[in-house]
């Protein structure tokens, strides 16, 4: 018997429920291990999905077309002597055999540890954490991460970011790729495996592209290791789409958005409200006691097309347009609420893209990123004035495949602009492939944003720590991701200090 069975005999997960029948499954389901996400003061959701045969069965992951129980156990210690709370959920065929537990009832500000049963098998074992008490002003460390195409490098950085025991993962997007097999070429050139077959277009392609990058241990490990915060951007359902529009033009877009969303609810730790028929609410606040809010955004389901017809590009007035919007209506409204009610110390917006002014062309002329900020200018000012009149703001943002580290003001073009807030811009996990350093290419980009202070194209990953005095954030960076086992090193280190009293 292996630590993990004696384990679970000793805890009572072993033993059949009375009057249920006893089937067996052929092998392991627990094959994608296991997660939390959105802490709260007494509890978080834990997450977990039976697949046997994570690439087979048309998303249904090698699983029987029948409903299976699922055993869960939270405990206050390492090794389950303390369980806290326990049950059975059914995973439903129809939900792909996803499982939701949304606790409450648990005390705040401590780590707990959870694992899973179905049908005689044990799951891996996962740590997670409430938030803490409303009043307390706790430090936290938390890591912000995106961008991990499977094709373009292993998963190292997810790997070290585990090693690292952060109380908390914020990951911001392109979690996973659309594309068939060899569908985007990384920067790189490499590619280290394959996609599973087809682009995805349908709810089966979605959950079995999930169950593919779910069934990596490295990122089961960073999932394992504290509670996450996932919002997504545009590859989880197709490149550069905007509101109802696709990039491509294709037809049946409406459909193919609503399987994709379907399928991220499936696959990730999110409460049981956020699928909302055919639409997703991913835009919401976690509290860590009263030294921050987190503010998630959702910039790609409510937004006006891109301008221009999108692109890198120069001369596009209809980026300017007062009348467009990134956040949509609803959004803005709540957003602008969250920031002046928030009465913590710091206000840290997670959201997907570029928000600093970034011009890519060299000397005289702009060329800018028509899918980013840039590309919804004055939506920017206007969030930007309310960002000054709230505590704290920091902005973390993924989507750019570069580690950034900028300065947000109204006017990018006024040295005397005041900084409202600084940017910190997480670098991809895998997306892209190995690092590299085109030093003479940064130094041109940083003299052609004053305001942009450091740039790097290598993958990683950001380390922050949190107190009421200060944000320190380590840029983590790691040379080489075509082969296992790089190490990750601090390449950047900077400190943003608390305004008191702001
Ligand atoms: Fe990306």
């Amino acid at each position: 018997m292996d630590r993990r069975s004696f384990l679970a005999t000793a805890a009572g997960l072993l033993v059949p429920q009375t009057g249920m029948p006893s089937r067996t499954l052929r092998s392991d389901p627990f094959t994608l291990g296991v997660a939390s996400g959105d802490p709260s003061t007494g509890g978080f959701v834990l997450w977990t999905r039976l697949a046997t045969d994570p690439l087979g069965g048309a998303g249904l992951g090698g699983m029987p077309s029948r409903d299976v129980d699922v055993g869960w156990q939270v405990a206050a210690d390492e090794r389950f002597s303390r369980i806290v709370a326990s049950g059975t959920v059914t995973a439903r065929a129809r939900d792909a055999h996803s499982v939701h537990v949304e606790l409450e009832g648990l005390e705040p500000g401590r780590e707990y540890f959870y694992r899973f049963r179905a049908e005689g098998r044990l799951s891996p074992e996962g740590r997670t954490r409430t938030t803490p008490a409303a009043h307390l002003e706790t430090p936290l460390a938390f890591a912000v991460a995106a961008c991990a195409h499977f094709e373009h490098g292993y998963y190292t950085a997810y790997r070290r970011l585990a090693e690292q025991e952060p109380d908390l993962v914020v990951f911001l997007g392109d979690y996973l790729y659309e594309y068939a097999p060899n569908g985007y070429t990384a920067l790189s050139g490499k590619r280290v495996r394959s996609h599973s077959p087809g682009k995805c277009a349908t709810l089966a392609d979605y959950r079995t592209r999930h169950a593919q990058y779910k069934s990596d241990r490295d990122l089961q490990a960073a999932h394992a290791v504290a509670p996450w915060l996932v919002a997504f951007d545009d590859h989880e359902v197709e490149n550069n789409w905007a509101g109802p529009v696709s990039s491509t033009g294709a037809p049946g877009f409406d459909r193919r958005k609503a399987a994709a969303f379907r399928a991220y609810y499936e696959n990730m730790p999110l409460r049981r409200d956020s699928l909302r028929g055919a639409a997703i609410r991913v835009n919401r606040r976690v509290s860590w006691g009263s030294l921050a809010r987190f503010h998630l955004l959702d910039t790609r389901q409510f937004r006006d097309d891109q301008a221009c017809s999108d692109g890198v590009r120069s001369g596009c007035d209809e980026r300017l347009s007062p009348g467009r919007t990134l956040l949509g209506d609803g959004q803005w409204r709540w957003l602008e609420d969250g920031l002046q009610s928030s009465g913590t110390r710091w206000n840290l917006l997670g959201q997907q893209i570029l928000m600093t002014h970034r011009d890519y062309r060299a000397g005289p002329g702009r060329d800018v990123n028509l899918d980013s900020w840039d590309g919804y200018a004055p939506e920017r000012v206007r969030l930007l004035d309310a960002m000054s009149r709230t505590a704290n703001p920091v902005v973390l943002t993924g989507d750019a495949h570069m580690h950034h580290l900028a300065d947000l003001k109204i006017d990018f073009d006024d040295p005397d602009s005041p900084v409202v807030a600084r940017e910190l811009v997480a670098t991809s996990i895998a997306s892209d492939g190995d690092g590299y350093r085109d030093r003479a290419w940064i130094a041109d980009s940083l003299a052609e944003n004053p305001h942009i202070s450091y740039i790097d194209q290598r993958r990683g990953y950001l380390m922050a720590r949190l107190t009421g005095d200060e944000l320190s954030v380590d840029f983590r960076t790691l040379d080489h991701v075509s082969r296992r086992g790089a190490p990750a090193r601090t390449s950047h280190r900077t400190t943003i200090e608390a305004v008191q009293g702001a």
